[in-house]
């Protein structure tokens, strides 16, 4: 069956990697696409947002199932639409990738079904807020925009004045856009963090093998926010103890309650976790694979992509198991030196060759495009280079030693992805 993947970074060319290797997979086609899926999908012009014109062509192609792989589209509805159409179509509907979409609603959520989270309030008024911040709050205290902000529409505030700041910024002047029409203040959270991604049918949930994420933009959790400047799995912080109560406490709750709730979630549920010292709590739901978290899962993943997303789409996933190599996995993010503020773009790149034939390597593309024949950078983060190993020191070996071999020369990267391995 021929397959649309719908996104264009370094978590849509893992996707298509991984349904490049499934029985079922056909011609692979993605929207819009990037340099490097053009190895394994036709790539049309067709942006994530134009529902209608993704329905058209996946109607016109005969598509047999689409997988989106963004937020955007998913929060938008894109689902919904498909289906409308009677299009086949793997993601959350758009009640319920508010799971994703309104951190306000998945605090709420939380809240009534009793699953573990910070503390929090939400508010609409900026004037409310900060009454709240001044009279009740304990420092450090962490606002975050309700909405998408690609992923940097959290502060961290140490002191009240700080905090006075964070509302301006988000809900005066909404440097987050309309993501910051409501906010959400927090209790402060200390532990590790690990993302543990999860296919879900509405009832029954499978978690994937775990993953941790380096979110700032600088070495030793420095400097600002990104989208995540790489990753590595499994965690050696999520043992078979800490998965067995967040399947009690938290995976399987959050299906319940979203079914519950008229929701049913079918897709992907990310759960980005904060192992505390009161065990673990929920920090973010997303509705979508994370990126990078993503392209070190999947290649571990042993499972045919295709035939566990049927099965999500079915309502069959209680007759599937997972299954991972026994590996690890590293990915190190080269970004355009300036990332996440400003840098330049379409600079020529080179190396991609050196990945040719070597298993266990894998060059995936996050904003690259092709101008006058050659690949250019197109993006903040230009590339995720993964690395599998026996084990999670050797995945990190290779992933750097990989690192040098594709040039560009606003080159940049962290330098301790998985450091965090010494101290398990
Ligand atoms: P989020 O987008 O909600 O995952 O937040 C981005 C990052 O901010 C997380 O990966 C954490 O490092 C940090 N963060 C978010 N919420 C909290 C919290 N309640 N306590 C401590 N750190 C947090
Ligand atoms: N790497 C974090 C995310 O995908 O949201």
């Amino acid at each position: 069956m021929d397959i649309l993947i719908v996104g264009s970074g370094g978590r849509e060319h893992a996707i298509a990697w991984s349904v490049s290797r499934s029985r079922s997979a056909g011609k692979i086609y993605c929207a819009p696409g990037n340099a490097g899926i053009a190895e394994y999908a036709e790539c049309v012009p067709i942006g994530a947002m134009e529902f209608d014109k993704l329905a058209d062509f996946a109607a016109e192609k005969n598509i047999g199932l689409t997988i989106v792989g963004m937020d955007d589209p998913l929060v938008g509805g894109i689902v919904d639409v498909f289906e409308e159409r009677g299009l086949r179509v793997f993601g959350p509907r758009r009640n319920a990738a508010i799971l994703e979409g309104s951190k306000a609603f998945s605090k709420d959520l939380m809240k009534k079904y009793g699953i573990p989270t910070a503390a929090y309030e939400n508010f609409d008024d900026p004037e409310k807020a900060l009454d709240y911040l001044r009279n009740k709050a304990k420092f450090p205290i962490v606002l975050k925009a309700d909405g998408l902000a690609l992923g940097k529409g959290v502060l961290i505030c140490s002191s009240l004045s700080e905090a006075e700041e964070g509302v301006k910024t988000i809900m005066e002047d909404k440097k987050f856009g309309s993501a910051g029409n409501r906010m959400v203040v927090e209790e402060f959270m200390t532990g590790r963090e690990v993302s543990v991604l999860s296919f879900v049918d509405g009832k029954t949930i499978r978690p994937m093998t775990s993953a941790q994420d380096h979110k700032r933009a600088e070495d030793g959790d420095k400097g600002l926010n990104t989208g995540g400047m790489g990753t590595f799995s499994p965690s050696p912080f999520y043992t078979d103890e800490i998965d067995r109560i967040c399947m009690d406490t938290i995976f399987q709750p959050t299906v319940d309650a979203m079914a519950a709730e008229g929701r049913p979630f079918k897709g992907i549920i990310f759960f980005g976790l904060m192992l505390t010292e009161e065990g673990p709590k929920v920090l973010e739901y997303n509705a979508r694979f994370g990126d990078p978290e993503a392209q070190v899962v999947l290649p571990r993943m042993k499972t045919d992509i295709i035939e566990v997303m049927e099965a999500c789409i079915d309502g069959t996933l209680d007759q599937t198991e997972l299954e991972f190599e026994d590996n690890a996995a590293v990915c190190v993010v080269l970004a355009s030196e300036g990332y996440p503020v400003s840098y330049e773009k379409n600079i020529p790149m080179s190396g991609f060759d050196n990945f040719a034939g070597k298993e266990g390597y894998y060059c995936f593309h996050a904003g690259t495009k092709f101008l006058d024949g050659r690949i250019v950078t197109n993006g903040g983060r230009v590339v995720g280079i993964t690395a599998t190993g026996k084990d999670l020191k050797e995945a990190r070996a290779n992933a750097y030693q990989a690192t040098e071999w594709i040039e560009f020369s606003n080159k940049y990267m962290r330098h301790d992805i998985g450091k965090a391995i010494d101290e398990a």
